[in-house]
């Protein structure tokens, strides 16, 4: 941790989470917490609580959850020392300098000075275009049929004739040679020193998450090579990483996210009301860009070229998709190019009508597979329906295998049986794609012994967190060791500590830990789902129940316990004692 604890404590406490959540979200109050539609899933009905009372916000469908701090890592993308600066400085707090290391201080202020020249590149860019020497970029747009507040949107510039003036700009600006050149916008060479990298194009920003400007992409206006010119990869820009236009698909609350090849596509996809379409910066889409849209949506619409190169980019992307556990679709626009040219022959209701068309991508595979094979001759089609049996294979679940094998037998008039051998004798010698570790979901899972027990203590903290005036009446029964799954019991240690003396903030207790995915847990402890009780006595039975079957479970477990631990044998005494005790006690709630 960079900051001590108690000024995290207090920048988290004079930050009021339903203030600051509200400013993303738009939330209503419903009985103690507030509700609105979750910003980190899709979804049509608001699951997303936050809590004024815990200081915390939780989502009963996809399961994230945590704090002020955790909200803004999770929305902005920012790092813990990010989220702790920008509520301070929203506080009011002024935070003491970070003691970074020599090296991370290069580093860091290196980055940032290169995000501040992007920034300035894109503000002298987004200035040229609209001064009387942009005018020939601002024509090309317009004939492109961008509105005013498209380019606005997107920041669009123009680098003019001169091919040194952004770097005289710069310059004058302070910055200098080398880094202009580290920035990706100017070039050295002997004849002509520092010269800009950039110029008679029209300007494309490339914004990262955040909207900071990273890198540009800038096209000729009409016929000449290279049609688009990008900034070589910099320390702030990593191609593999990053999606033209996420910065806004991000929030743009649809059920799948588009994703094609052209910065022209995006903006006009965005125009049309599709803010759901980010490309590739005319890179092959990576692993790193999948995992990225991943927290965003679980739908992903390919729309690349029908040409041979583009056919060949949609199916390597397929199975990018599939490897990260993403559904694709393909989209189909023919006889138009891509969805630039669609949208503006077609407009965007037949836009739509493509999108709800798009195809399963197994079916746009197998589509492909079938023009290498002339399926009129008999050898041929048995081949390509060998081909088809292999990839078959690749669905490690019995159920979607057989779903496919029945949808593909049907289309293609294969026989289902004949398939399924087919398939299986493939099987059988290469064996079935290993099952996906798919990310964790909110979707509850079967329900073992194990997982019930964990439920009793996650709802008896929860309880505990809402209504803390409990704690003195089961304080005698009631400690850190009952909780027997490590991560609760840190937790309860804490929250019990707090209880003591009379303090419940558990919000706070979020920050103690360091690893995002032990924060969502944590958060998770805290907002189990408590049910709604008709009266007061079957919720004084509920409450006595989770008590009883914590206690029950802590003296089990201790028990067996008791060979190789001393401090056990008096846990499980004691526990005994105590959950006699306890099943003859009435515990009133008020
Ligand atoms: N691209 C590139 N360098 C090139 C050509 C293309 O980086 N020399 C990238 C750009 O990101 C471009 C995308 O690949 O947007 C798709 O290229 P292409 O299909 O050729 O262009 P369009 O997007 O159709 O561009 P436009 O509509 O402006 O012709
Ligand atoms: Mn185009």
């Amino acid at each position: 941790m960079y900051y001590p604890d108690e000024l995290i404590e207090e920048v988290r406490a004079r930050n009021d989470i339903v203030d600051v959540v509200s400013g993303y979200v738009r939330l209503q109050k419903k009985g103690a917490s507030y509700f609105g539609l979750c910003p980190f899933h899709n979804e049509k009905s608001p699951s997303f609580s936050v809590s004024p009372t815990k200081q915390m916000y939780y989502c009963f469908g996809c399961g994230a959850g945590g704090n002020v701090f955790t909200f803004l890592m999770n929305y902005e993308n920012d790092t813990f020392p990010e989220a702790v600066k920008v509520l301070a400085d929203r506080a009011g707090i002024k935070l003491p300098e970070i003691e970074y290391s020599q090296e991370m201080k290069k580093t860091e202020s290196k980055k940032a000075v290169l995000l501040e020249i992007n920034k300035e590149a894109a503000k002298y860019f987004y200035y040229q275009l609209r001064a009387p020497q942009g005018k020939t970029g601002y024509r090309y747009m317009t004939e492109r049929q961008l509105t005013d507040e498209t380019m606005k949107k997107f920041g669009i510039g123009y680098s003019n004739k001169f091919s040194d003036d952004l770097v005289k700009y710069l310059k004058q600006k302070g910055y200098s040679d080398e880094l202009i050149v580290q920035a990706g916008l100017g070039i050295f060479d002997e004849k002509r020193g520092t010269h800009d990298k950039f110029w008679n194009r029209v300007m494309f920003p490339i914004q990262d998450i955040n909207h900071r400007v990273i890198a540009f992409g800038g096209r000729v206006m009409g016929e000449g090579e290279p049609k688009y010119l990008n900034s070589p990869e910099t320390m702030i820009f990593d191609k593999s990483r990053n999606l033209y236009g996420l910065n806004f698909a991000r929030s743009s609350r649809r059920e799948n996210i588009i994703l094609c090849e052209g910065y022209m596509d995006v903006i006009s996809m965005h125009q049309a009301g599709f803010t759901q379409a980010v490309a590739s910066l005319g890179t092959a889409f990576t692993a790193g860009q999948a995992n990225l849209l991943r927290r965003f949506t679980d739908t992903v619409i390919l729309s690349y070229d029908s040409d041979g190169a583009g056919v060949k980019a949609a199916l390597r992307a397929i199975g990018i998709l599939r490897e990260v556990g993403l559904t694709g679709k393909v989209l189909n626009l023919e006889p138009y190019k891509d969805p630039d040219e669609f949208i503006k022959n077609k407009g965007a209701e037949a836009f739509q009508e493509r999108l709800d068309r798009a195809e399963n991508s197994f079916f746009f595979e197998i589509r492909m597979l079938e023009r290498d094979f002339d399926t009129k001759d008999p050898e041929e089609k048995t081949k390509f329906h060998r081909e088809i049996a292999k990839k078959l294979c690749a669905f490690s679940e019995e159920v979607e295998r057989e779903n496919y094998i029945e949808a593909v037998a049907d289309k293609y008039h294969i026989g289902f049986e004949s398939l399924r051998s087919m398939v299986n004798s493939y099987a059988a010698k290469t064996g079935l794609a290993q099952p996906l570790q798919r990310p964790k979901s909110g979707i509850q899972k079967k329900n073992t012994p194990q997982d019930s027990i964990k439920r009793s203590q996650r709802l008896l903290l929860t309880w505990l967190a809402e209504e803390p005036q409990l704690y003195p009446k089961i304080e005698k029964y009631i400690s850190a060791e009952d909780f027997t799954e490590e991560l609760y019991q840190k937790v309860a240690g804490h929250l019990l500590e707090g209880l003591k003396s009379g303090v419940c903030e558990p919000a706070s207790i979020v920050s103690l830990f360091e690893d995002e995915e032990e924060q969502r847990e944590v958060a998770g402890l805290f907002n189990t789902k408590l049910i709604e009780m008709e009266n007061e006595q079957a919720k004084e039975k509920a409450f006595h129940d989770v008590l009883l079957a914590v206690k029950k479970n802590s003296y089990e477990y201790h028990m067996q316990q008791l060979s190789g631990d001393v401090n056990a044998l008096k846990l499980a005494v004691e526990g005994k004692k105590a959950l006699e005790e306890l099943s003859k006690t009435h515990i009133s709630l008020k």
